[in-house]
Formats: structure tokens, sequence, C-alpha cells
């Protein structure tokens, strides 16, 4: 009797892991422009404003002027978060023992993307519009659907664990999605752009509605766009 529940329990965890992998592939074939590469513009090292006026500035937004950004503007704020900065693969922001576990995603008007960082490239995920689901998903923020790009900070746990183990991993996980952030956040106010940090989502339903995958978890949305009031002074 024992050996035949022990027999179950094996076959139901098996059957479990099917329906996972099962559950991925079918999220691969659900999105077939995935594969689809966009390569973005090198990024501007030079910039336009010193950092301290970027850090004097910075407030986070939440009236944007419904403008869409540029491919180069696009591209500079994915750099400033997750950007490749040396020929050995470290990046813009720190990260424990260089193990990176983060991925960037980013929800604009023509589509949902992932960023890259190896070819400085954006991966076509779906041509939706994605925007108006993670306002659901983020409580209906009204800034969430009047921004350009809503950015997706999401992580693989895994990564840092192998090498801290669990209890110390989500702490150094955490801090390196905060370096990415504020990273995006300066580069936005240099830009001329402004944006705001957004903690305040149902984690399960912005992991499905942008379809991330299983060992993913959403951890931060940055909501980014051209301020509502450009020419008003201080309204970055
Ligand atoms: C971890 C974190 C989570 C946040 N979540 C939200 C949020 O869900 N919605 C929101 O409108 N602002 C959010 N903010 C922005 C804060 O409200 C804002 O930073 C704070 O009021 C200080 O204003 P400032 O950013 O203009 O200096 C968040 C900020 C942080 C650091």
């Amino acid at each position: 009797m024992r050996r035949n529940l022990r027999l179950l329990s094996a076959a139901m965890v098996a059957a479990r892991r099917l329906l996972h992998r099962t559950r991925a592939t079918l999220a691969k074939e659900e999105r077939p422009e995935a594969q689809v590469k966009i390569a973005l513009p090198a990024p501007d090292l030079a910039g336009r404003m010193p950092l301290e006026q970027a850090l004097a500035q910075r407030r986070s937004l939440r009236e944007f002027s419904g403008r869409h950004l540029s491919r180069e503007e696009l591209s500079q704020l994915l750099w400033a978060a997750q950007g490749i900065t040396a020929p050995d693969g470290r990046r813009t922001a720190p990260s424990a023992s260089a193990l990176y576990a983060l991925e960037v995603y980013v929800a604009a008007a023509d589509g949902f993307y992932h960023y890259a960082p190896a070819g400085h490239e954006l991966e076509l995920q779906s041509k939706t519009d994605l925007r108006p689901t993670l306002y659901w998903a983020a409580q209906c923020r009204s800034f969430l659907r009047d921004a350009a790009a809503i950015f997706v900070i999401a992580a693989v746990y895994e990564r840092i664990e192998r090498e801290y183990g669990r209890e110390r991993s989500p702490l150094y996980v955490h801090l390196e999605a905060g370096h990415a952030a504020q990273n995006l956040l300066l580069q936005a106010v240099s830009l001329g752009l402004g944006g705001v940090p957004v903690g305040g989502f149902y984690d399960d339903q912005v992991g499905k509605a942008v379809s991330l995958p299983n060992n993913e978890q959403a951890l931060y949305l940055v909501a980014v766009g051209h301020p509502a009031a450009e020419t008003r002074e201080g309204s970055v």
C-alpha cells in the first residue's frame, strides 16, 4: 500500500513537471515573433546633462504628454538600465558577483520587447500594446495608461542563489533591481523625459500579462514618458 502511494506521488510529481515544461513550450510557441530581433542605435556616452543636475531634477513624474519615445531614447534608457560596458560583459548597474539576475522588458504602443544586453537589441515578444493590461495589473494607476513606455524589471533568483543561497539572494536581487531602476530614472531625466518607479502591482497578474517565463519574477515597473508640461520649469 505504502509502495503504491509512493509510486502515485512520484507519478504526480512527474506529471506536474511535464505540465510546467509544456506550458513553457507553449508560451514560446504562442510568441512566434520572439525571435525577431531589432537592433538599437548605439548609446550616447557623452550625454547632455551633468549627473548632479539629473540627481537634483529627478522627481517621480506621473503626468505624461502621450508622445512616443524615439528609438534613440528607448536605446539610451535600456542601456542605462542594463547595458554592457566592458568586454567581460559587466554592465551599467552593479550585480552581486556579476551574476546578473535581471531581465528587462519594455511595453510600448507597438509591442512588448525583451532587452538583450549582449547585442544591445530588442527581442519582439508580442505585437500587442500591453500597457493597458499592465495598467489593470498595477491597480489602475492612470499614469501607466499614459506612459510612453512601461519597463518591467524581472529577476531570475536562481542565478544568485547558486552562489549565495536562498537566504541572502533575495536581498541581492532586490538591491540590483534598485540600481537598474535608478539608472533608468536618471537617464530619463537627462533625456528630458520623466518616470516613476512602481512597486504597487499584483505580481502574478503582471507576470501573466506579459507572459514572463516561469523562472522570472516581476519586481519593479518603471513608467517613462515625455512630461505633460514639457516647458514647465521643474516639471520633471
Ligand atoms: C520601491 C518603490 C515603490 C514605489 N511604488 C510606487 C507605486 O506603486 N506607485 C506610485 O505612484 N509611486 C511609487 N513609488 C514612487 C514614490 O511614491 C516616490 O518615489 C516618492 O513619493 C518620493 O517622490 P519622488 O520620487 O518624486 O522623489 C515607489 C517608489 C519606490 C522606491
